[in-house]
């Protein structure tokens, strides 16, 4: 099945800002709490959400504009309850832009939770190792992004501005917060989890990167590389959330054209599965324990 071909995909990409409405309407009747902070999980880390007590389960499909998530091990539901003392909205299953959505429909999902109240997002992704120093299983703090697909011409916040949301030009020189990336190094130093840092780089995909792009990645300043995350954070920057960002290094990219190995994503997800998901739900549930209250509410409530 298409991303094109659901029966609640709108006809053209472009939405209104009362298609953020609507959809954010959609999920409010169902629940009873306001999120504050909402959680994407990537691949082979869905499994963060069944920790989510007095959970509402909401199908994405059955939420007017949502784009499909066709990806196995990416289940297209939102939770929304309560963890560690937070009223949360986790998204399992994104829409990607390799699987045919445009970038507003693969960031749909940042605006309406925003809409639902959310104040701080709370990105993770599966991602392969550029820096040569991390291991497969390593978690990594995300310092900073390099957004390709933005870059060559795919920013999500292209075209009309919806200024309900965020201004025309945002800055993005803070992208990933530190305050809250401060809060997640003193949890994992507490946790006794290694937490390494870096820059990660967002390409489309979905073919996994030739060494020699591997190569060239990190003469960028790359350390870690995936499909994903760049854009919502840009959209979520854009409307005033404050975020933070996390990788689990699911491979090692592979740099040279002799080595016999081959990344796929069979082995992404086992390294999820194994390795990735019990560190990070350590780290995410201290995260949220400890997480301040925000100083001053952003806008764009309807
Ligand atoms: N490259 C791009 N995306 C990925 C990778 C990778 O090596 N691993 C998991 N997602």
């Amino acid at each position: 099945m298409t991303a094109t071909s659901s029966p609640v995909q709108p006809a053209t990409a472009a939405y209104s800002y009362a298609d953020y409405v609507r959809a954010a309407d959609t999920i409010r009747a169902q629940i009873s709490s306001r999120p504050t902070v909402g959680l994407i999980l990537g691949s082979g880390l869905g499994s963060v959400a069944d920790a989510v007590q007095d959970a509402v389960r909401i199908e994405t499909h059955t939420i007017p504009g949502w784009p499909r998530s066709t990806v196995e091990g990416h289940k297209g539901q939102l939770v929304i309850g309560q963890l560690d003392g937070q009223s949360v909205c986790v998204l399992q299953g994104r829409a990607h832009f390799y699987e045919g959505n445009t970038m507003l429909q693969s960031t749909f999902s940042v605006r309406v939770m925003k809409l639902l109240g959310i104040e701080t997002l709370i990105v993770t992704n599966a991602a392969g190792g550029l820096n040569p120093n991390f291991d497969t299983g390593d978690l990594m703090l995300i310092t900073d992004h390099i957004n390709m697909p933005g870059m060559v011409g795919f920013n999500p916040l292209m075209g009309a501005n919806y200024p309900e949301f965020g201004p025309r030009f945002p800055g993005l020189t803070v992208p990933y917060d530190r305050e809250l990336s401060a809060l997640a190094r003193r949890v994992a130093t507490a946790e006794t989890l290694t937490l390494r840092e870096g820059v990660y780089v967002c390409l489309s995909g979905p073919s996994y990167e030739t060494p020699a792009e591997v190569r060239m990645l990190r003469i960028w300043g790359g350390d870690a590389v995936g499909m994903s995350t760049a854009p919502e954070v840009v959209v979520a920057r854009h409307a005033g959330l404050r975020v933070l960002g996390f990788s689990g290094i699911s491979n090692k990219c592979l740099d040279s054209i002799d080595s016999n190995a081959e990344t796929t994503h069979a082995e992404v997800m086992d390294v999820g599965d194994r390795l990735i998901v019990p560190a990070l739900v350590r780290l995410l549930h201290g995260i949220l324990s400890d997480l301040p209250p925000v100083a001053v509410s952003a806008g764009g409530q309807p």
